[in-house]
């Protein structure tokens, strides 16, 4: 694997476009011998463009089982394997999760989290479209997680994002959404939203722009076995003083949450029995 940049353009063999928008190609092809997803830029203005070299430089140096590592990149190319299965959003446009899958996929994501943290990234923009599912399988094994665009790297200037609201209302912490960049807890938020997403089928809050403003408070039932509920109260607080103060943390918390939900299932049985 070469993470050199290269100065020609990459021509991908069998190259099919999967999707076009706001200046980004979306491509899969083969390269060098390789299935590869493509990113490639063909637009956009000054500031787009440094985006995407943004997303570039971030990824390159990080290195994890559950991220899609950077195989190389040109000025207007970026090259990633691709990845056989589908995004988390897919599988739940088909089916809700069974609780031990959900809590399976996010502490996959987690996983991830903790090593791009430790790496000095915060991703901000983890969403179930962003964490790609090897052979489609909902467990932590499978899960790649992708999409370093709207990423804050501690050892980089990140005058480029700074002041935005960039990223999805219905992931999104509300101090991100206030501009605050680079603070790991709002990764740890958008990664219980994204659990409560796999168990109820929805983020938890419907006007979720109105939740970021102040100006609706409506948040749905916490889905899910009881026993997980703690956690996914404590990580969907608006103060990041509240919430898990790391990914490992949340990890081991959601990791005896789960235990507790399992033993709980079994003395029930017991009790039927
Ligand atoms: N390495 C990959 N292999 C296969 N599909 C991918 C890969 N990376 C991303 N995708 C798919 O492409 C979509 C868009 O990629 P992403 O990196 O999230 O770009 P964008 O900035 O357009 O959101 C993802 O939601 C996912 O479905
Ligand atoms: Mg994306």
């Amino acid at each position: 694997m070469t993470r050199s940049p290269i100065t020609r353009p990459i021509t991908l063999s069998n190259c099919a476009l999967l999707s076009a928008h706001g200046g980004v190609r979306l491509e899969r092809g083969c390269w060098r011998g390789q299935d590869v997803f493509v990113k490639a830029l063909v637009g956009g203005d000054a500031e787009f463009r440094l985006r995407f070299h943004h997303e570039g430089r971030v990824v390159r140096r990080l290195s994890h089982p559950a991220l899609v590592p950077l195989l190389t990149h040109t000025q207007d190319q970026l090259v990633f394997p691709f990845v056989q299965g589908c995004s988390l959003r897919e599988l739940l446009d088909t089916r809700r999760l069974s609780a031990a899958e959900a809590v399976s996929v996010t502490l996959g994501v987690l996983s991830a989290a903790c090593a791009f943290h430790r790496q000095g990234v915060t991703h901000h923009d983890l969403k179930p479209e962003n964490v790609m599912l090897l052979g489609g399988r909902a467990c932590a094994e499978s899960v790649r997680v992708t999409d370093f665009g709207m990423a804050c790297d501690r050892t980089l200037p990140d005058g480029l994002h700074a002041g935005t609201r960039m990223g999805t209302p219905q992931f999104m912490a509300p101090e991100q959404f206030n501009g605050v960049r680079g603070d790991t807890r709002s990764d740890l938020y958008a990664v219980a939203g994204l659990l409560f997403d796999c168990l109820a089928g929805e983020p938890p809050h419907p006007d979720a722009l109105g939740w970021l403003v102040g100006l609706s408070s409506e948040c749905l039932p916490l889905p899910g076995p009881a026993a997980l509920h703690p956690l996914l109260e404590s990580a969907l607080q608006r103060d990041p003083d509240k919430r898990p103060q790391s990914a490992e943390q949340m990890a081991k918390q959601l990791r005896e949450a789960w235990q507790h939900a399992l033993m709980g299932e079994r003395s029930v049985r017991n009790t039927q029995a």
